[in-house]
């Protein structure tokens, strides 16, 4: 081949290479152009390996428009090589997708990447509690978790030195200032806000204790009710508290009132409920929730569990606030959250609320 014949060849398959460039629609069709033409044994490669036989000053020429061949096509197929990336984005996004069909419930699994949250086992239980407070007339009130001395302690009844302060494990911020070991202090201030009663009140919220075992832990949570009037009895407490564990935990429960002491209740009783699990006769009808002696495991073979504290609001927490125990008397209750979850939910450890295992949390989702 002569000067000519070369340059006309090699602009023949430059053409050519920009209209096989302009047709491609994979990235199989590029591969193909870059190896026929451009590869070690492609077409431009064996044309400019003819420049040998051209005289010497001949060969720049060849070379520069083999060049400029080489970049023409470049550029094609660089061009074609953008357009079918872009094709191929676009019939991705461009599937049909119908955004009001329901959700498939296999795409539900809470350990699946489309989830559904669902309420906190501890949430779910304060809810359920104070709902049935609500139903009873009580007010919902919260208070600080950060408390002063007064509102835990003094004016719960519990004087500077008394024992009774042993029994809660406090975490001190200052000599006077604490974490609140228990919601009894929402009482108070609520107390105070108000002025005269009646008042019902219910306080929620986390509370501070330096204890940790099984059953125990260094924060949890309490519900609380206060009810004060001018001719509240005993016998009323015994009536709420039949009626507010009755709808929690079913019509055929019987409660037993013990005797006990708080500091800011006399009389003071540790209400106990006959156990769910077995009806209180102490060995459960389903025989794997027995124990390896053959006792129901949630009461021990008592039949009752121990549940609430509570008792007629003492005369000095009434005179503390500035109203005259001559005039009002009332009740109070107060229960650990985590304590009825863990019964209601057959939970041994009371971490497990805390550690925020998926696989621990999800057993709650869709539960009433
Ligand atoms: N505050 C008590 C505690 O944490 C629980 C309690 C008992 C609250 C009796 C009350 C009550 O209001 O009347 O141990």
């Amino acid at each position: 081949m002569d000067l000519s014949q070369l340059t006309s060849e090699l602009e023949k398959i430059g053409a050519e290479a920009v209209q096989l460039a302009q047709g491609a629609s994979s990235t199989q069709d590029i591969d193909d152009i870059k190896q026929n033409i451009l590869g070690k044994k492609g077409r431009l490669t064996k044309v400019l390996r003819g420049m040998g036989q051209l005289p010497k000053d001949e060969r720049p020429q060849v070379g520069q428009a083999a060049n400029k061949v080489r970049d023409t096509i470049g550029e094609a197929v660089a061009i074609a090589e953008s357009r079918i990336e872009h094709e191929a984005r676009d019939r991705l996004l461009n599937v049909d997708i119908d955004m009001t069909l329901p959700t498939a419930l296999s795409d539900l699994s809470p350990m699946g990447s489309h989830g559904v949250g669902a309420l906190h086992p501890i949430v779910r239980t304060s809810e359920m509690i104070l709902s049935v407070l609500d139903g009873l007339g009580f007010r919902r009130e919260t208070g600080p978790q950060v408390e002063h001395d007064f509102y835990n302690f003094e004016s719960l009844n519990f004087p500077a030195d008394h024992p009774a302060r042993d029994m809660q494990d406090t975490f001190f911020i200052e000599d006077d200032v604490i974490l609140r070991t228990h919601t009894s202090p929402i009482q108070i201030r609520a107390l105070m806000a108000q002025g005269e009663p009646p008042i019902r009140v219910s306080g929620y919220g986390a509370v501070f204790r330096h204890d940790q075992d099984n059953t125990h832990s260094p924060m949890f949570h309490q519900i609380e009710g206060l009810w004060i009037d001018q001719e509240t009895s005993f016998a009323h407490l015994k009536g709420v508290m039949n009626t507010f564990l009755k709808e929690l935990f079913g019509e055929q429960l019987r409660t037993r009132f013990r005797p006990s002491f708080f500091p800011f209740t006399e009389p003071s009783a540790e209400v106990d409920m006959s156990c769910f699990q077995c009806d209180g006769t102490g060995v459960a009808a389903n025989r794997t929730l027995n124990n390896e002696h053959g006792q129901c495991k949630v009461c021990r073979g008592t039949g009752w569990v121990e549940i609430l504290g509570c008792g007629m609001v003492d005369p000095n927490v009434i005179n503390g606030v500035g109203l005259s125990s001559d005039v009002y008397r009332g009740f109070a209750f107060g229960v650990g959250v985590e304590r009825v979850a863990m019964l209601r939910y057959g939970i041994a450890h009371i971490k497990d609320f805390y550690e925020s295992d998926v696989r621990f949390l999800s057993q709650f989702v869709g539960q009433g």
